[in-house]
């Protein structure tokens, strides 16, 4: 039996993880989104380190008699329980900053898809379909994007596309209009982004209060012609509203990473063609993968030999 201490990976991490993490720990795995291994695995380990579909809930912790820290390998903290967490004395790390660039860039990637419909074009000329006016498409050029949420990623947004020529809005009540102004973006209230936006950008964190945050009342206020990209949370876009607006013409397009239930394989949603579907990819890349690994594993080392443990 090994007496050090011992870090569950719940989910797949970059390989640099593990390298960073050293020989000073028993690494064990286990599949974090079935609750029926989660549950045993996460009983005796010291920490725990996961991505998005791993649930570290007040069950979870409650199961944890030996943890010490959650370690959460990207930004959003909506599948820990914090309060549970700080409750029985575990710290809760995440790695802030690690995958925002990446993000940043399927948003941007996100936009340019649904004004210029190329996963469309794209399968339908790999089925033998050479459909050039079918896939015309709106410029991005003077055109006004909403970003709501102007914080780490919807600040990269903004500054990535007004590289296209966009006027850049934003809704964000807790942003200084002053670097807001920084950046060249006006700051308006919801309503009034959700009137003049030709495309909406959301980069919220998925809280009591963002949960439905662009519903049916707000899909009532946008121009048809907008596109809308979530690439935030699932359920911060409300899908039912967005379905009903997308079928009565009230909206042009959308481009989704996230789901309200993940894995999301059978959306309704995916039935329109003006809709643009990822698998929740926002921080797929090599770079943000490897920058998140380093920089949890880094945290765990630190919490579990009882030093401060800096903001990433
Ligand atoms: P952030 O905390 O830097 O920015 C969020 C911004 O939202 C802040 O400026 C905050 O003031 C604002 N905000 C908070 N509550 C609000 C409200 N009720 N109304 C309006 N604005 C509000 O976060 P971030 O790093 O930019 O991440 C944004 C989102 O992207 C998070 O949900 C995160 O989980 C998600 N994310 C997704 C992926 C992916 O794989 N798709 C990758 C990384 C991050
Ligand atoms: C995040 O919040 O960092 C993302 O959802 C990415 C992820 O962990 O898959």
């Amino acid at each position: 039996m090994s007496s050090k201490p011992v870090v569950l990976i719940a989910e797949e991490l970059s390989p640099a993880t593990v390298d960073a993490l050293g020989p000073d720990f028993e690494i064990r795995h286990c599949s974090g989104a079935d609750r029926a291994e989660l549950l045993p695995a996460i009983a005796d380990v010291d920490a725990i380190l996961i991505r998005s579909a791993t649930k570290v809930d007040a069950e979870a912790i409650a199961a944890a008699k030996k943890l010490k820290v959650v370690a959460r390998a990207g930004v959003g903290l909506d599948n820990v329980d914090v309060a549970a967490s700080t409750k029985a004395g575990v710290m809760v790390v995440n790695a802030p900053t690690s995958n925002i660039v990446t993000a940043a860039e399927l948003a941007c990637g996100l936009l340019v898809a649904t004004a210029r419909h190329i996963p469309q074009a794209n399968a339908a000329l790999k089925n033998g379909e050479w459909k050039r006016s079918r896939y015309t498409g709106v410029e991005l050029a003077e055109k006004t994007l909403g970003v709501v949420g102007l914080g780490r990623i919807g600040a990269l947004v903004a500054q990535r596309m007004s590289g296209f020529g966009m006027k850049v809005v934003a809704y964000d009540p807790y942003i200084q209009p002053a670097r807001a102004a920084q950046m060249g973006v006006k700051v308006l209230s919801l309503d009034e982004l959700l009137e003049v936006s030709d495309f909406i950008t959301v980069h919220l964190p998925k809280t009591p209060e963002t949960v439905g945050l662009i519903g049916d009342e707000a899909l009532r206020k946008v121009k048809p012609s907008v596109r809308i990209v979530n690439a935030a949370r699932g359920g911060i876009v409300d899908e039912e509203a967005l379905y009903a607006a997308l079928k009565e013409g009230r909206v042009a397009g959308a481009g989704l990473d996230v789901y309200a239930k993940e894995p999301c394989t059978d959306s309704p949603l995916f039935e329109f063609d003006q809709v643009v579907a990822t698998p929740h990819l926002g921080a797929s890349t090599d770079e943000a993968q490897e920058k998140a690994g380093i920089a949890v594993a880094r945290s765990v080392r630190l919490a579990l030999a009882g030093e401060l443990v800096p903001d990433a």
